[in-house]
């Protein structure tokens, strides 16, 4: 009798698991750090300009839908979206936050990959199958191509 119970608590538990686990991390690290190299150079230093901050070139509404990740997990302050967004661990989490949220398909391809979550990240979920810029796309093509094989 215990050892059934617990074998469905464990059960239910490594379920919970690899759900929150396939939730909360979409894009693998290859895919984020493309991400991250086409949107600054990956520049940790690059700090806010215009709308948009930190290597990831996020922006406030971003970050807002992104459920508002706080570096270290601290309270929401006034400067916890630069704060985060400038952080390239925080930034990263609100790109993953975000991609749970509106990853699509874009491409039409039959499978949410890393070109879609670069679109999204750039274009926004909805014009996500649009025309990127050329010399953006093919930084990024290059990029996943050098890290990864494919
Ligand atoms: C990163 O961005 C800062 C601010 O724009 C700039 O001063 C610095 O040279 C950049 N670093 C690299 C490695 O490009």
């Amino acid at each position: 009798m215990f050892a059934r119970a617990s074998l469905v608590a464990v059960t239910v538990i490594a379920l919970f698991c690899v759900h929150t686990f396939a939730q909360s991390q979409p894009l693998s690290q290859v895919c984020l750090g493309c991400i991250c190299e086409v949107s600054s150079g990956c520049n940790t230093t690059i700090g806010c300009s215009g709308a948009v901050c930190g290597p990831f070139g996020i922006t406030w509404e971003y970050w807002t839908d992104a459920g508002k990740p706080t570096l270290n997990n601290e309270q929401l302050s006034d400067n916890a979206y630069p704060k985060c967004v400038n952080d390239p661990y925080c930034a990263a989490a609100a790109v993953q936050n975000y991609m749970n949220k509106f990853g699509r398909d874009c491409t039409g391809n039959g499978v949410v990959d890393c070109e879609d979550y670069l679109r999204i990240h750039r274009l926004g979920a909805n014009g996500c199958n649009g025309a990127l810029n050329s010399k953006y796309e093919n930084r990024f093509k290059l990029c996943l191509r050098t890290f990864q094989n494919q």
